[in-house]
């Protein structure tokens, strides 16, 4: 038991740069709390004595605002970082080395008594605050849920969900990990340095095709001028729609300026 708080305090200190010292965790993080006290009632739980388990629950959920069912299974070194208003259903599972923000739900959206209503986390899932991941599917290992997203469909090992509904917005990666949590590759708060929208990025290579395509138009119809043809100049409308792909192309990021002043050429 005392084996399972080291580790859990370890892990804390390790993904919450804002922990200063052991004791400040075992004093001041509900997040821990709740654990411990979950594990008392999952025991009961799995022992019948279900009632017990749930008062133990209602207690913990007092206490610390996370509301753990007892039938919900946690592997080790789960962190639940602030914790107030989380919600884990009765079938959830959550594997090793997840971390959990405030507000987030862990829900089922089926009301089939005995079924897998709530969601699984395999190892090392990071759920943002104030995320929903609703349903029982697996969100697989190393997953990222943004903050807020409301997760209605699974999401592949590696990935980055978010909005509502959730999407993908990182392709998933093969991760190496290491069961030392010191080198578990734990990223604070979930963000992944130079990480890109693979819609935004769509988005990117549309606005340089269709400037290509312009630029290639401008230069056969001087090539049919030279010859002698007569090509009518651009309306007003068409003229319009070029420098909203002008906008369009500075507003998506501030890396596309090049991209703009290729379409003034
Ligand atoms: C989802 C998350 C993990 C992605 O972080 P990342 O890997 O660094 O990815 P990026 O910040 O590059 O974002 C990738 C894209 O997703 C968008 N995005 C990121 N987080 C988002 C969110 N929560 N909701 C909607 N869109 C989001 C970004 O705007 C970006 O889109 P763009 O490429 O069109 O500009 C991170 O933003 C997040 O939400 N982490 C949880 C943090 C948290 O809950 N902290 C609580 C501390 S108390």
């Amino acid at each position: 038991m005392f084996d399972r708080l080291r580790e859990d305090i370890a892990a804390i200190r390790e993904r919450d740069p804002a922990a200063r010292s052991a004791w400040e965790v075992v004093t001041c993080y509900p997040g821990l709390h709740a654990i411990v006290l979950h594990r008392f009632a999952h025991a009961c739980w799995k022992a019948q004595w279900r009632w017990l388990g749930r008062f133990v629950s209602q207690v913990a959920r007092f206490l610390t605002g996370i509301e753990i069912h007892p039938g919900a299974t946690l592997g080790r070194r789960v962190f639940i970082d602030h914790g107030m208003g989380v919600v884990i259903g009765e079938t959830a599972e959550i594997g090793d080395d997840c971390t959990i923000y405030q507000g987030v739900t862990l829900g089922g959206t089926s009301l089939t008594r005995g079924a897998k209503r709530h969601p699984t986390l395999e190892r090392g899932v990071i759920v943002g605050a104030g995320a929903k991941v609703l349903g029982g599917f697996t969100i697989g290992a190393d997953a990222k849920i943004g903050s807020n997203a409301v997760v209605v469909k699974p999401v592949p090992a590696g990935g980055t969900a978010v909005g509502n509904p959730a999407r993908i917005v990182m392709p998933a990666v093969e991760k190496k990990r290491s069961d030392e949590p010191a080198k578990s590759g734990f990223c604070a708060y979930g963000i992944t340095p130079n990480a890109d929208d693979p819609v935004s990025l769509a988005i990117h290579g549309l606005i340089d095709h269709a400037s290509t395509q312009t630029q290639r138009i401008d230069e056969i119809v001087a090539a049919l001028e030279r010859l002698g043809a007569r090509v009518e100049a651009l309306n007003a409308a068409d003229g319009a729609a070029l420098v909203d792909l002008k906008r369009l192309c500075t507003s998506m990021d501030g890396k596309t300026e090049e991209r703009a002043a290729s379409l003034d050429r």
